[in-house]
């Protein structure tokens, strides 16, 4: 902790006593690039005597009052400019009056990750404006963003105000323009003060430069600001991390307190199963204890045997989290590649971890009017309203109630980035009321009768590449043998279910989401389905073949190269696509992602179509020993 006070050596315990007693401050700074974010946390710390010597002797001179507070930020840029992962600094220090965390986040517009993730635990953001600029964009959507993470109250540090004379009539316009804006957006108070950062007026003290403001410095504001009140204890909320069982006698679960507290004795539930039990005891490194409360990373031994591995969370059984696997949530997106709905992320709660779509963006909220628009995707920075759709069910809370066991992160499957952010609205009711029917007559006995194993062959490559023409032949080789199939092709697909569908990457990922799920049907009806699509993505070839039993799904590349599709050119597409009058084209104006470890990989160029059905239809032959496909 960097708070510098000389205390005698046998006060240093009551000091430490003292210093547990005071409240707890969190916030974040934000702004854009140049508002002044470091150079004002460099004032406060400094002005403040919060700094130690050793630092403060690297600091340059230049001029004779003025110190570039901002180098003393300065690891922290070094650190940002190699990694663009998530760069939250958090600095500690304390007044006689309070202790305060604050979560530096950096201002360039792509870094809105890290303002969500110092956001997401403060309770006051100062938000920052070049008073020569007033609101911009960028401020809109930090206080947006703060609001719809739960931050209660605002400062508008109205900085730089010396390169504007200190004149009272461009802060009060920029007051009374962010009242406006801010109006709609429910924070307990907003407290503007007129600060010139580099010069420290009005962050310490108050400066004679500015004598028509009467309110507080920017320090004493901070010190006193009143946080709202623990309005009634949280329900006791316990996601566990980890299952230990070191030897046959003990069996504990891991974890931290995320709300509420326990007691030996207590009562408790496993939220995915039901399964009641009670706590026996409550063990840590330092020993046993008989209370755990918000924040304790403890480990819980029950008085019965319950079924609760990591991604579980043990809770109060008078107040349960949500079990569910259909979801609305407010999602920030991070990501380079726009937020597609039917494209499927890794969603990841505190401890959770399960595949996820986005089954419907129901809107894109504007971040300057916060009007409600319609949109297909959601590009960086955006915000949107969605509805998701897990692949088992997860424990949360709505994050209104609950900050930690609300919120989760979205990230891309192949790079493994954390492309986007949740803040969980309520579950779904109508997945409670959709339930899966079993019926009789299932898979293996319509697959039985016709004597044949169900699978998925999935044909991806180029338009013109051969998909159509191979799963034609190889589907005249299998009925000549008795087999029961079904060609869904992509251009005849489109005729009907799909036309209302293009070839936009939203479009594109729906189309294969659809054929995915009537090849799923159909193999749960028995059939050995041939599905011929460009499937350009990877991302979505992965999510076919999840959908699927395991061995049933069989990728076929049909590897063509583009300039031999585009001198075959079946359909006279490559000739119009190259003239512009194509948009979209794959290979040629939308990307095509060759698969990796394909089960077949057919390379088209010297053979013909029929001897490459020959080629698959071997290896279905050797894939299964006996004859059942
Ligand atoms: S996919 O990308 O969504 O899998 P799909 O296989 O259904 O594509 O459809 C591809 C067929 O649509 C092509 O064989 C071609 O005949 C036609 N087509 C029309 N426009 C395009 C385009 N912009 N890109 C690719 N194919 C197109």
């Amino acid at each position: 902790m960097s708070y510098l006070q000389t205390v005698p050596p046998h006060d240093i315990e009551a000091h430490l006593t003292e210093h547990d007693k005071k409240s707890v401050l969190r916030f974040i700074t934000c702004g854009s690039v140049d508002d002044g974010k470091s150079t004002l946390i460099g004032r406060l710390l400094y002005d403040a005597k919060l700094i130690f010597e050793d630092q403060l002797a690297n600091l340059g001179r230049i001029g004779g009052r003025e110190i570039d507070l901002a180098l003393l930020l300065d690891g922290l840029e070094a650190e940002r400019e190699q990694r663009i992962t998530i760069d939250v600094a958090y600095r500690y220090f304390a007044t006689s009056k309070r202790k305060f965390v604050v979560a530096d986040t950096p201002g360039h517009e792509e870094y809105t990750r890290n303002m969500v993730t110092g956001a997401s635990t403060a309770d006051l953001a100062v938000i920052l404006i070049d008073s020569r600029q007033g609101i911009l964009q960028q401020t809109r959507r930090h206080s947006y963003i703060a609001s719809m993470l739960g931050i209660r109250h605002v400062v508008l540090a109205v900085n730089k105000l010396d390169l504007v004379d200190f004149r009272q009539s461009v802060f009060d316009e920029i007051a009374v323009d962010y009242m406006l804006f801010a109006k709609t957006l429910g924070f307990a108070s907003i407290q503007p003060i007129p600060i010139s950062a580099r010069f420290g007026d009005n962050v310490i003290s108050a400066s004679k430069d500015t004598p028509w403001y009467t309110g507080p410095a920017l320090l004493e504001y901070l010190e006193t600001v009143q946080l709202d009140p623990l309005v009634e204890e949280r329900p006791f909320r316990f996601p566990v991390q980890l299952a230990v069982r070191p030897n046959a006698d003990f069996r504990g679960y891991a974890g931290q307190v995320a709300s509420g507290r326990i007691s030996v004795g207590d009562p408790v539930v496993v939220a995915k199963s039901g399964q009641r039990s009670s706590v026996k005891a409550i063990v840590t490194f330092d020993g046993s204890l008989a209370v755990a409360a918000e924040g304790e990373a403890v480990t819980l031994v029950l008085t019965d045997e319950v079924d609760a591995s990591r991604g579980n969370m043990l809770a109060a059984p008078a107040s349960r989290p949500f079990v569910a696997d259909q979801l609305q949530a407010h999602v920030i997106w991070f990501g380079a590649n726009p937020m597609l709905p039917g494209r499927s992320y890794i969603l990841r709660t505190e401890t959770d971890s399960v595949s996820a779509t986005v089954t419907a963006l129901k809107h894109q909220v504007n971040i300057n009017s916060f009007a409600r628009e319609a949109a297909k995707s959601l590009q960086m920075n955006e915000v949107g309203v969605c509805n998701i759709s897990t692949q088992a069910p997860i424990a949360f809370d709505a994050y209104k109630d609950n900050r930690s066991t609300g919120n989760f992160i979205l990230v891309d499957r192949a790079t493994n980035a954390t492309v986007g952010a949740g803040m969980i609205d309520f579950p779904l009711r109508r997945a409670d009321n959709v339930h899966w029917q079993a019926t009789d007559v299932n898979k293996g006995a319509r697959a039985a009768t016709k004597g044949q194993r169900p699978g998925v062959l999935w044909f991806t490559g180029l338009s013109g590449s051969g998909k159509s023409t191979i799963a034609n032949a190889l589907d005249r080789l299998l009925h000549a043998r008795g087999k029961h199939t079904y060609v869904l092709d992509g251009d005849n697909v489109r005729h009907g279910l799909n036309r209302d569908l293009g070839f936009t990457e939203a479009d594109r990922v729906e189309n294969i989401r659809r054929v995915a799920e009537v090849a799923k049907l159909m193999a749960d009806a028995g059939l050995i389905v041939l599905v011929s699509l460009i499937s350009p993505f990877r991302d979505e070839r992965r999510m076919a073949r999840e959908l699927m039993e395991e061995d049933e799904f069989i990728e076929i590349f049909v590897d063509t190269p583009l300039d031999e599709c585009a001198r075959r050119d079946p359909k006279g597409l490559y000739e119009k696509a190259f003239a512009g009058k194509i948009a979209n084209f794959t290979g040629v104006s939308s990307p095509y992602e060759r698969p990796e470890s394909p089960e077949l990989h057919l390379e088209t160029v010297g053979h013909e179509p029929a001897a490459l059905a020959l080629k698959i239809e071997q290896f279905l032959d050797r894939r299964r020993e006996g004859n059942e496909l």
